[in-house]
């Protein structure tokens, strides 16, 4: 037994599996039983307590194969591992009676080695501190460890707050117009819109407000109606304010001053007066007396204006030939009566003054009115 090979750990289990798969295996299970049972105790530490070995023991001493846990058992204490003390103090009837379940220790040690350190909160708590930014820290970490502490500790309300706080979105990224130029500020007391400085920005929202009127105004069916209607109503205004002012004629005064009796000729007719005023002034001889007197340009046929004729002394109507003396009487063409006569008088600055407000008719016998003419 001394002389063979000792068996390795996995070839115990190997066997051990292929012994508890039963029937076929019997055979190569029974060689490492055989060979091992007695061997196993040679494997263990000399610490190993005798509860351990006395199965072993009892399964060689009787014939009988030994069974996986003792199998396990001899496993483990090959291995090394320490068994513990508890185990080693108990007493051999308890470890042969469960030996399956006294195995779970050494088990666990053997499944996860390095595994075995203490777990508890504390051991936790120091390792979280570890992975915490040491020294100091900025604003935005202390706010962040500190929501993230209060998370924790906050009750729902405040946790409900804090989720709220971290749901806000970002502000908006400024665009390149609402910038301005560097250095430019806005007016004190201009309202604008939040974030934005300087005129570009105003004017730029005054662009758009514009735009959106002219559009509302000229860009629709509706817009163009109000916009008609509108217009009528300020035509309609402006011509009712004209009806209120009737039309008003401008007249030239109709009394005028045309010189000096001094100035005009003796048997002359005078016709620089015929386009302003519309008269002639004569200074001739009437009914055998000299007098000035001032004809009206209109023919009495049908209102034409005559013109004087100097070479043939006398005035010729053009529209329908009528003719008439340098008194007035006419002589020729359908005229049926005399030239007119206007008022006449020597004014308080010696000029003679005509009024064209007083016609005097040779027919009716005005004439030898003294106020149709003035005595030279
Ligand atoms: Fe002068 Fe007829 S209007 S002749």
């Amino acid at each position: 037994m001394a002389d063979k090979k000792k068996m390795s750990v996995a070839d115990m289990l190997a066997a051990a599996r292929k012994a508890d798969g039963g029937g076929g295996g019997e055979k190569s299970a029974e060689k490492p039983a055989d060979a091992d049972a007695p061997a196993a105790p040679e494997s263990v530490s000399p610490k190993a307590s005798a509860a351990e070995e006395q199965p072993t023991k009892k399964s060689a001493a009787s014939g009988e194969r030994p069974s996986v846990a003792d199998m396990l058992k001899m496993a483990r204490g090959q291995g090394g591992g320490e068994k513990p003390a508890a185990e080693k103090s108990k007493p051999t009837a308890k470890s042969t009676a469960k030996p399956a379940a006294k195995a779970k220790p050494a088990a666990k040690a053997t499944a996860k080695p390095g595994a075995g350190a203490p777990k508890d909160t504390a051991s936790i708590l120091a390792a979280a501190r570890k992975t915490e930014k040491p020294g100091p820290m900025s604003k935005a970490d202390a706010a962040a460890r500190s929501d993230k502490q209060g998370a924790g500790k906050a009750g729902p309300a405040k946790q409900k707050a804090a989720k709220a706080k971290l749901t806000v979105p970002p502000m908006p990224t400024k665009p390149d117009y609402a910038k301005g130029k560097p250095g430019a500020k806005s007016k004190p007391g201009a309202k604008g819109k939040p974030g934005t400085k300087g005129r570009p920005a105003r004017a730029k929202a005054g662009t758009e407000d514009r735009r959106g009127v002219m559009s509302l105004m000229f860009g629709s069916a509706l817009g163009v109606g109000f916009t008609m209607l509108g217009a009528t109503h300020v035509l309609w205004g402006l011509a009712t304010t004209r009806f209120m002012f009737p039309n008003v004629l401008v007249e030239p005064p109709s009394r005028v001053k045309v010189g000096f009796p001094a100035d005009f000729p003796q048997g002359q007719v005078v016709t620089k007066f015929k386009a302003q005023f519309g008269i002639w002034v004569v200074k001739g001889e009437y009914d055998g007396l000299q007098q000035i007197y001032a004809l009206k340009t209109v023919c009495t046929h049908l209102g034409c204006t005559p013109n004087w004729l100097d070479a043939e002394q006398k005035f010729k109507c053009p529209c329908h030939g009528s003719g008439f003396y340098a008194d007035g009487i006419n002589f020729e063409g359908p005229a049926p009566r005399p030239l007119e006569r206007y008022a006449i008088k020597i004014s308080e600055d010696g000029q003679l003054e005509v009024d064209k407000s007083k016609v005097f008719m040779q027919e009716k016998g005005e004439w030898n009115d003294p106020a149709s003419f003035v005595s030279v």
